[in-house]
């Protein structure tokens, strides 16, 4: 009886969680369910799992629908993970928009699903490190999660030691970051390179338009492979032609053909848009 009960809210949370942000929570995360709620029951001092659900499950409480979204995705990251599209943008990508540029030359990125910040400083750190005549570029990198709490994290700037060994070379932590407390704060002008919001891949519109790079990695992993063409419909509209997509470096679009077409950059693989 018991194990029917605890089986039903679980659905009930795979439900939420597939409403909430379009991740797919199949049987085999009940373990990782039941920890990440136990701690924001603690955290919020729900009694138990039926409670819980019927705060989130009610229209009023956006607040713990926020938590339990933070709660249930993954937001493992790190500083210039897997280079290689680091590489391509700053060795094939900013060098051909700087031939090409009539006038002033212009980057648009937008990182989407950027967790706690470590992929958009990233971006805006290569491009501080490799744009020619860096003050005439007209920059913008936006930035985007779906989980509000990493949003907060990620525009506070604050890293963990621990946090920078994880990527940063010693050069570019201590010209990037300055010491507070415990913490080391990412420097304005690197902070002031990057606009973040909320924004869910699924429901919400796009940030900018036009981009030259999106970076969607690590994250369409989580979604049905319905739900990951709509995103790569989405990615492919807020390019600009020839606008270049990266993904994870273990993801492999399938039916992605009429939106993309494979274009190796380096050790990088982008996907193109067509058109
Ligand atoms: C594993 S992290 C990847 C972070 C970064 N892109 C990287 O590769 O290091 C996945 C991120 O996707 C976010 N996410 C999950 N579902 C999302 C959705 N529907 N819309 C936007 N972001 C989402 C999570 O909150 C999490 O921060």
């Amino acid at each position: 009886m018991q194990a029917t009960v605890e089986r039903h809210q679980l659905d009930r949370v795979r439900g939420l969680a597939k409403q909430l942000c379009g991740i797919h929570l199949d049987g085999s995360k009940d373990y990782l369910i039941r920890r990440r709620l136990n701690e924001l029951m603690v955290d919020e001092k729900i009694d138990n799992l039926q409670d819980l659900l019927a705060l989130a499950e009610a229209p009023y409480n956006r607040k713990i629908r926020e938590r339990m979204v933070d709660a249930l995705t993954t937001h493992e990251t790190l500083f210039f993970r897997d280079k290689s599209p680091f590489d391509a943008l700053t060795q094939h990508i900013i060098p051909k928009l700087y031939r090409e540029a009539v006038g002033r030359p212009r980057l648009r990125i937008w990182s989407a699903a950027c967790s706690t910040g470590q992929e958009p400083y990233s971006l805006a750190i290569a491009c501080l490190e490799s744009l020619p005549e860096r003050s005439r570029w007209d920059i913008r990198i936006d930035a985007s999660d779906v989980s509000v709490g990493t949003v907060e994290a990620a525009k506070r700037g604050r890293f963990q030691n621990f946090e920078l060994s994880r990527g940063l070379s010693p050069q570019q932590q201590s010209r990037y970051f300055r010491r507070e407390g415990n913490d080391y704060r990412i420097v304005d002008e690197v902070r002031g390179m990057v606009n973040f919001q909320v924004n869910n891949l699924l429901t919400s519109t796009p940030p900018g338009h036009d981009y030259d790079v999106i970076m969607c990695r690590n994250v369409a992993i989580y979604f049905t492979p319905a739900d990951r063409r709509r995103i790569y419909q989405k990615m492919a509209s807020a390019l600009r032609p020839q606008g270049s997509l990266f993904l994870g470096c273990s993801e492999v679009p399938t039916n992605v053909s009429d939106l993309f077409k494979t274009v190796p950059l380096g050790r990088a693989t982008s996907y193109q848009r067509i058109g």
